[in-house]
């Protein structure tokens, strides 16, 4: 039996990337601190697992590797914008606790990991849809640099220790238990006022979002064994296969919530419309590496927002 530790377990992907490997199963050790994930996520699975409340930031990482086959690392910090206000924050959770963990696989022995990445490694890609081997890579957020600074360890690491490990590129995902982003964002500003709707930036910001059912789906479609049979480093996007822009996003929001004639009040933003300091403004990623392992997502952009806002509106 595959004894897989997963790191941030109590979070969003995590959780129901938990879920999933439970119902494979697969024995599952979860380390997370809950700092923004909780242990409701967990209710499904919580008596067929072991949950460890640490902080990666602090020691005892090394008694959990003990027969552990395979570590899936999400534990981070998320928020692209809290690299603007405490980037030291997002360097410590998202660069020093992933060297952390590679450390700790080094000295036990354990030699694959499933790493989770961002699409905000590519910055401002010239080429959309933006494909795994796209250079330069030049984030253009600390949290694209963080994730991209943690890739560059964990290559160091395969190389070093014959390890081997998938580095999982998302694009933005949205599901059940969601909770941080633009839908999110929404929803909650919609509850506190159904008349208006403030976005940042002009709106017309164009990504890819994709259902966490296709995240799970991708992340268990190939192993570290499968993308690096030699050993080594694999970077694999994840994502849906269209884009819309974030005025699309209000809008589904808005139908899913039932919400008609709502004002939307743009912040008109940074720097030719950004959201933020740090935002992409066109980010689709190419997954034709990921479908040849026979991944298909199901959901589309709009359709993984609608579903979202539903389930947020049924549980807050
Ligand atoms: N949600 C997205 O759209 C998206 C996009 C790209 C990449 N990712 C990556 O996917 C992973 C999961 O993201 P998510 O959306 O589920 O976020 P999340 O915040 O729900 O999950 C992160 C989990 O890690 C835990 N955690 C944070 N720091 C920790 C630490 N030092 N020690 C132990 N636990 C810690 C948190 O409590 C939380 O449960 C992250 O690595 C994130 O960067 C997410």
């Amino acid at each position: 039996m595959t004894h897989s530790l997963v790191t941030g377990g109590a979070g969003f992907i995590g959780s129901h990337l938990v879920d999933a490997l439970v119902a494979r199963g697969d024995r599952v050790s979860v380390l997370d601190n809950l700092s923004s994930g909780s242990l409701d996520f967990l209710a499904g699975s919580r008596d067929a697992i072991e949950f460890h409340r640490l902080d990666l930031l602090d020691n005892g990482f090394d008694a959990m590797l003990d027969g552990i086959d395979v570590v899936w690392h999400l534990s981070a910090n998320p928020e692209v914008r809290i690299g603007i206000t405490e980037p030291e924050k997002m360097f410590r959770q998202n660069v020093d606790a992933t060297r952390r963990v590679i450390e700790a696989m080094a000295r036990c022995g354990v030699r694959d990991l499933v790493f989770t990445s961002t699409s905000t490694v590519y910055g401002e890609a010239s080429v959309v849809p933006t494909p795994e081997e796209y250079k330069p890579l030049a984030p253009i957020s600390a949290y694209g640099q963080s994730k991209l600074e943690a890739e560059q360890l964990i290559e160091r690491f395969c190389a070093m220790e014959s390890g081997r490990s998938i580095s999982f590129r998302f694009a933005n995902c949205v599901g059940p238990r969601s909770n941080h982003g633009v839908t999110f964002d929404f929803f909650h500003k919609l509850r506190a006022d159904s008349g208006a709707l403030e976005i940042l930036g002009d709106g017309k910001q164009f990504k890819s979002y994709f259902h966490v059912a296709d995240c799970i789906a991708g992340m268990l479609a190939v192993s570290p064994a499968e993308a690096c049979p030699n050993g080594g480093f694999a970077a694999i996007n994840v994502g849906s296969e269209d884009g819309i822009d974030v005025v699309t996003v209000a809008d589904a929001v808005c139908e899913a919530l039932g919400l008609a004639d709502v004002e939307y009040n743009f912040t008109g933003g940074i720097d030719g419309g950004r959201g933020w300091k740090g935002d992409v403004k066109r980010m689709l990623l190419a997954v034709e590496k990921l479908k040849g392992f026979g991944w298909t997502p199901e959901f589309g952009s709009r359709a993984a927002i609608c579903d979202t806002a539903q389930w947020l509106d049924e549980n807050y």
